[in-house]
């Protein structure tokens, strides 16, 4: 302490009133303006603010996402912009300092003065712990917005329906971020872009609603999909079990077993066969839509592990201007892989498979059709009348002693029907049943759905070769 006093003795060789405050002073007064206190105080809060929420998240104590927002955005936000002030705080006073003639020597950091090195090493060290802290921050920050919660369930009502289906999916345990970004840093700033416009179309409410399908600019499936299944694992065939009933008898099921020929590897042959060639090496599938659904295909142009290419055209086919080509992979025939809607009519065969209507009760499933197929204007409209509903409908059917007698059941069956709404219709998102059609089979052909746009015998080689639809392409004849 001694030592330091001596070395410094003020200076007053150019009479200037700032002149006679030491070294340190004056890089302690140069922070202190309003804007430099301001932004000293918004730092330490923050970065306190921030190591408590850091770890509070890494020992666990804090679990509520919303709090990470704050811990790994605002907070870090607040510190950044406070630290940015303190130059800009300096900066100012100086400027008015050399304005009022200050000798310039007197700023200068002097390596050789003990308090100068001490001061620039306390500089030094508080910078290294920010970074630290930062570092921490932006990597923490960076796997919460990759976090299937920060992706599912910010903006809760836009992506209600994608989350809730997802859920339910095969695929619940695998992150959003690895269909919709996949790895590398190209992919992740593009969504980051692309995330910030969304977040905007959420605060000023100009999404679309419902979101349109099919996702534009969905990472090509070889480099997510095909991360964790790759084609060369496809063998053999999957049994697939179809079960309905018809209202006139809702207790006997009906069930279809159908054998898809999902393919492989012909070990005779060494060629790849089966529904999984459209994606195995060496093959490319490319196809002209003439919508942005992709629901109508013009051209189709197949090139072959031989080296032959054939080009399939339908009449009315785009003459080569406006319709978008695309080289076919996954997404085409599995576009719903884990946003799986059910059907309407599948929801309630499911019910009384599984005993959850009461099949025995004579006309349920023509009411519970009826029932789902009700517009209702929000959620909550139908998860106050759904039960309601169901019961009305059967008081025109059967008598008061009846339904009296199957009350307890019939609300079963209607809760059932309210689950089953609420899983797939959202009225606010104008999402209801049938939105999202899947590709996979041909269930949708009428509207343009699946397999049979291609495998439609219409589209033709200049030879007048088609696209198979014999059932037996694809699988063994339904039982
Ligand atoms: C298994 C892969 C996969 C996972 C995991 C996944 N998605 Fe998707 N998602 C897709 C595919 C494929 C599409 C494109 C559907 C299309 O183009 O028709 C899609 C489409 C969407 C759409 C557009 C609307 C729609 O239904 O087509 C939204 C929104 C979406 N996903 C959000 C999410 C969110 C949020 C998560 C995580 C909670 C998630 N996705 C997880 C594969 C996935
Ligand atoms: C991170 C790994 C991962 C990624 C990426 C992934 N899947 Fe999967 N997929 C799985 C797992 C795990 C299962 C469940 C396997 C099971 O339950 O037997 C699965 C199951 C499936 C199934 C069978 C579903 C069923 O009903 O049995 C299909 C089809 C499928 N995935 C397609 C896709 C498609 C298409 C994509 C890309 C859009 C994709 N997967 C991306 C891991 C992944
Ligand atoms: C031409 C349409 C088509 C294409 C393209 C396609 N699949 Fe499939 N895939 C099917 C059909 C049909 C099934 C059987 C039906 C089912 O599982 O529901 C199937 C089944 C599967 C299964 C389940 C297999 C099993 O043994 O249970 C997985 C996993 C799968 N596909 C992943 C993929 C991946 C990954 C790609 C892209 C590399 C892909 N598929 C491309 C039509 C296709
Ligand atoms: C974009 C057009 C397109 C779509 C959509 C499409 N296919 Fe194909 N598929 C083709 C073409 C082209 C061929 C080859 C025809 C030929 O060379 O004879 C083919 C061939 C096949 C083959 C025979 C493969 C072999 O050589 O062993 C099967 C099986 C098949 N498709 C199943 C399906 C199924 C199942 C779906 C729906 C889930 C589907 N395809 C959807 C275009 C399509
Ligand atoms: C291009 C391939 C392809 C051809 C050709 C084809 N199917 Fe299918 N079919 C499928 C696929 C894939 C599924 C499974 C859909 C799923 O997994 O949900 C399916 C499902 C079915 C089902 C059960 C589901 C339903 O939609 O009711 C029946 C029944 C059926 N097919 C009948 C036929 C008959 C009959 C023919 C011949 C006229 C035929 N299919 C031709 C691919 C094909």
């Amino acid at each position: 302490m001694q030592e330091k006093k001596m070395e410094v003795p003020p200076d007053n060789s150019s009479g200037n009133e700032y002149e006679q405050f030491t070294w340190q002073q004056k890089v302690g007064l140069s922070m202190k303006t309003p804007i430099g206190l301001f932004g000293i105080g918004s730092t330490t809060v923050c970065i306190t603010l921030t190591v408590l929420g850091l770890l509070g998240h890494i020992t666990g104590l804090i679990s509520n996402p919303y709090a990470a927002i704050v811990t790994f955005l605002v907070f870090p936000a607040g510190a950044v912009f406070g630290l940015f002030l303190i130059p800009v705080s300096g900066y100012l006073r100086h400027k008015k300092w050399f304005r009022d003639n200050l000798n310039k020597g007197n700023v200068v950091i002097d390596f050789g003065k003990k308090n100068h090195r001490k001061t620039v090493l306390l500089v030094l060290v508080l910078t290294v712990v920010n970074l630290s802290v930062f570092s921490l921050v932006i990597y923490e920050a960076y796997h919460f917005t990759e976090s299937d919660f920060f992706c599912g369930a910010i903006c809760h009502t836009v992506m209600d329906p994608e989350y809730t289906a997802y859920q339910r999916s095969p695929h619940a345990k695998v992150g959003c971020v690895s269909c919709h970004i996949g790895s590398g840093a190209e992919w992740y700033v593009k969504a980051k872009l692309s995330g910030l416009r969304q977040v905007k179309a959420v605060l000023d409410g100009s999404y679309s609603t419902p979101i349109p399908a099919p996702v534009e600019h969905l990472r090509p499936a070889q480099d997510t999909c095909e991360e964790c299944h790759w084609p060369e694992k496809f063998h053999g065939k999957k049994i697939k079990k179809f079960i309905s009933y018809s209202n006139d008898d809702q207790e006997q099921p009906y069930i279809q077993e159908i054998a898809l020929h999902i393919g492989g590897r012909n070990p005779v042959t060494d060629t790849f066969e089966g529904i999984h060639w459209h994606v195995s090496n060496n093959v490319k599938v490319q196809y002209q839509s003439l919508d942005d659904k992709r629901t109508s295909i013009g051209r189709i142009k197949v090139s072959k592990p031989s080296g032959v290419t054939e080009e399939y055209t339908i009449d009315g086919a785009d003459d080569g201007q406006g319709g978008k080509w695309r080289t076919m992979d996954c997404i085409d025939c599995h576009n719903r892989p884990t946003h799986v809607y059910d059907t309407l009519e599948q929801k309630v065969d499911f019910g009384l498979y599984s005993k959850k209507i009461d099949g025995t009760i004579p006309g349920i499933r023509e009411d519970s059709i009826t029932v789902l197929e009700k517009e209702f204007t929000s959620r909550d409209e139908a998860r106050e009348q759904i039960v309601e509903t169901l019961l009305a409908l059967m008081a025109k059917r059967h008598d008061a002693d009846f339904v009296a007698e199957h009350e307890e059941s019939l609300i079963s069956s209607g809760k059932y029907l309210l689950d089953a709404y609420l899983a797939n219709v959202w009225p606010q998102m104008k999402v209801t049943w049938g939105t999202y059609k899947q590709h996979l089979g041909h269930q949708y052909e009428d509207e343009g759905y699946g397999c049979f746009r291609c495998h439609d015998e219409e589209h033709q080689t200049e030879f007048g070769k088609t696209i198979s639809q014999s059932c037996d392409l694809c699988h063994d004849e339904p039982l």
